[in-house]
């Protein structure tokens, strides 16, 4: 009988009979138990090998000093799904999850029976997709503009998408996914892969003429950075396998309600940030610090976060780090005179770290230079002046715990902003490839201080999106999606970083008229519009606002106070609308009696008339009120509509609607009446 692995409307279906592993009879849609499936003579193999006649990328690659280069794997008895090699002396183990949302995770681990080191090359989680599924999408990017979609067909051959930075990078896939013809956010049927990991990682998708077509995902391994000795093993990355007959927002549904499913998912309300860096960069200034302190208060902001700049030796980018001792010239008082300030106008206190580098300028690298992570006498080219701190050694591992833990005593924190600002390259610790180690030495340090501070937030900055990825998310509260808070352009990031990740998870900050990452000058109220939609803060100097931006700006806190727990806990729905120079976006309440939609005229349109807004996702028989979000403002001449309209109309007719001017948003909400 095959074995079904159902959940959330999907089904994987398992072929045990007569097989070492299990053969994929179907991914997909949800099948009834008691509907028979043909079994074909070539099913596919969970573990992909040549000896199963596969001719693809292996799912296991490795060798016992240059032997046994090929496995042939044999049924054992276990709980898992277990075989091995005797005559090789490799066993492997696959684990296989299916949450109720659909959400499958699969990792394998692999183990050394035999009496000499086994080197694992690679080991990946695979899994066919149909024939239909003949076209890929996956995402790319680089600083200040992370996540950017990328289309391709999916022909014969592998397209390949690996991340060799030591974390998932800019430019990181993110997610790989196969879908029918014109798939969109709202049709189509699609699958989708997620690695699970923050080191080396790779995404391929793979058809051959004999094979089907397979999507695919795991850790990149360096050269002998796993070589088993006899009885040890190695487990690879959770890799996460989504598929969705209602196009990408299914497959994002099933993500968020995968991760809004876990015990350490934040259910706090999101408090509304201002980050200092944008402000003042390096100027730490109390006096300065304690006017921007109350000017946030003035305005709503619920957390203060000072931002990199605060610990010895940190005047610019090119000293400092790894020195995590508050600086004794810019801090007479230590941080208590600010942190009190802040604590004194009810707000939380954050603060930035970047606890996994170090500069060759600071007392800690004159004081341990065997601490940086590199091979003796090769140290790398530096990258923002700084270097990666090797955690690996135990010394440095405590050095950095310790530290960090005193400033945690010592100051009222709750909030840590965790920072790494370069790519691993030739990370080398005692002669053997180390981002492995290395990446699970930092979750072990995120680890360890959550444990001893469970109440303290972390957010994952990596020079912006450069770490969004769900390994790290099992131990952060969310992410920095980008360095740039041009709202044009986090449009695009927030809506590519919403296909994994739910709103609440992103940081989104609102910034000055001119952003400095771009130059682009915008108005306020499309910026506010724009940020509303995540974990909303500030990050401008807003010491120097005019009132009237300071009004405009706490309308927009309360806005943002009074709709998060809609937008923290609602669907995310992205309107495929037929004009690229228009992005329409949304989230609607779990039971579909309100929604809050944003409607941005992100450039200029061909079309002379604009279109009409469909508004997808909300219930066809119900009737719905729609208005102006009453607290922020539009720039263009725009009025909600009068009377009430059905789902089924909203979505299937839309609303006319004037056209926006460039770089303006209005933001709907919609009730059921
Ligand atoms: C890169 C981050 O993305 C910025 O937000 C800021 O924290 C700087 N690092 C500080 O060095």
């Amino acid at each position: 009988m095959p074995h079904h692995l159902t959940g959330g409307g999907t089904t994987l279906l398992l072929d045990f009979d007569g097989h070492a592993l299990p053969r994929v009879l179907h991914w997909g849609v949800e099948l009834p138990e008691a509907d028979a499936v043909p079994r074909a003579e070539n099913a596919f193999p969970l573990l992909p090998l040549e000896a199963d006649g596969w001719l693809g990328r292996p799912g296991l690659a490795g060798d016992r000093a240059g032997q046994f280069p090929h496995l042939r794997l044999r049924r054992t008895e276990q709980t898992t799904i277990g075989a091995a090699d005797a005559e090789a002396g490799v066993a492997v183990a696959c684990e296989l999850i299916m949450d109720e949302h659909g959400v499958l995770r699969m990792r394998h681990q692999v183990r050394n029976d035999g009496d000499s080191p086994y080197t694992v090359a690679a080991l990946r989680a695979v899994l066919p997709v149909p024939d239909e599924a003949t076209e890929l999408l996956d995402l790319t990017g680089r600083w200040g503009n992370e996540r950017a979609p990328q289309r391709h067909s999916f022909g014969y051959g592998t397209h390949g998408r690996e991340g060799r930075q030591g974390r998932p990078g800019h430019d990181a896939a993110t997610l790989l996914v196969a879908g029918t013809p014109g798939f969109g956010f709202r049709h189509g049927q699609v699958w989708a892969v997620h690695v699970g990991w923050s080191g080396g990682c790779e995404y391929y998708a793979e058809r051959h003429p004999d094979f089907p077509g397979v999507l695919a995902g795991g850790e990149l391994l360096a050269s002998g950075e796993v070589r088993l000795a006899p009885g040890e093993t190695y487990t690879s990355p959770w890799v996460y396998f989504i598929h969705s007959a209602e196009g990408l927002d299914g497959i994002s549904a099933r993500l968020h309600g995968h991760l809004r499913a876990r015990p350490g998912h934040p259910t706090s309300s999101r408090l509304v940030h201002l980050n200092t860096w944008e402000a003042v960069y390096f100027d730490h200034d109390l006096h300065r610090l304690k006017k921007l302190a109350d000017t946030a208060a003035g305005i709503g902001v619920e957390r203060f976060v000072l931002d990199d700049g605060w610990f010895t030796g940190r005047r610019n980018d090119k000293a400092g780090l790894g020195d995590w001792q508050v600086d004794a010239e810019a801090w007479p008082d230590g941080l208590h005179p600010l942190v009190d300030h802040v604590r004194s106008l009810g707000m939380e206190f954050g603060l930035w770290v970047e606890p996994e580098m170090v500069n060759l300028d600071s007392e800690l690298a004159r004081a341990h230079p065997d601490w940086v992570l590199a091979a003796p006498g090769r140290l790398q080219r530096p990258v923002r002046n700084q270097h990666v701190l090797d955690l690996i050694h135990p010394g440095a591992y405590a050095y950095v715990r310790d530290s960090l833990d005193a400033l945690l005593k010592e100051y009222d924190i709750a909030y840590l902003k965790w920072d790494h600002n370069r790519p691993l390259v030739e990370a080398v610790h005692e002669g053997t490839a180390a981002v492995r180690r290395q990446t699970l030495a930092t979750y072990a340090l995120i680890d360890e201080l959550r444990a001893r501070h469970p109440g303290v937030e972390i957010e994952s900055c990596a020079s912006g999106g450069g770490r969004v990825d769900l390994g790290i998310l099992e131990r952060t509260d969310r992410v920095w999606a980008s360095d740039t808070n041009d709202p044009v352009d986090r449009q695009h990031i927030q809506r590519w970083t919403g296909l994994l990740l739910p709103p609440e998870l992103v940081g989104t900050h609102v910034g000055p008229a001119t952003t400095h990452v771009t130059g682009r000058t915008t108005r306020l109220s499309f910026r506010c519009a724009t940020a509303l939609f995540g974990h909303a803060g500030i990050e401008w100097d807003i010491t120097a606002c005019e009132e009237d931006e300071l009004a405009e700006l706490a309308a927009w806190t309360a806005a943002y106070r009074r709709l998060r727990g809609l937008l923290h806990s609602g669907t995310t729905v992205r309107v495929d609308h037929p004009d690229p120079s228009v992005l329409v976006h949304g989230v609607v309440s779990a039971n579909r009696d309100r929604a809050v939609f944003c409607y941005a005229q992100v450039g200029t349109s061909v079309a002379a008339t604009p279109l009409r807004l469909r508004l997808p996702g909300l219930d066809p028989g119900t009737r719905y009120h729609v208005s102006v979000c009453p607290e922020l403002h539009t720039h263009s001449a725009f009025q909600a509509p009068d009377g009430t309209f059905s789902g089924q109309v909203m979505s299937a007719v839309g609303l006319p609607l004037p056209r926006l001017l460039i770089a303006d948003a209005v933001v709907l909400e919609i009730e059921a009446t």
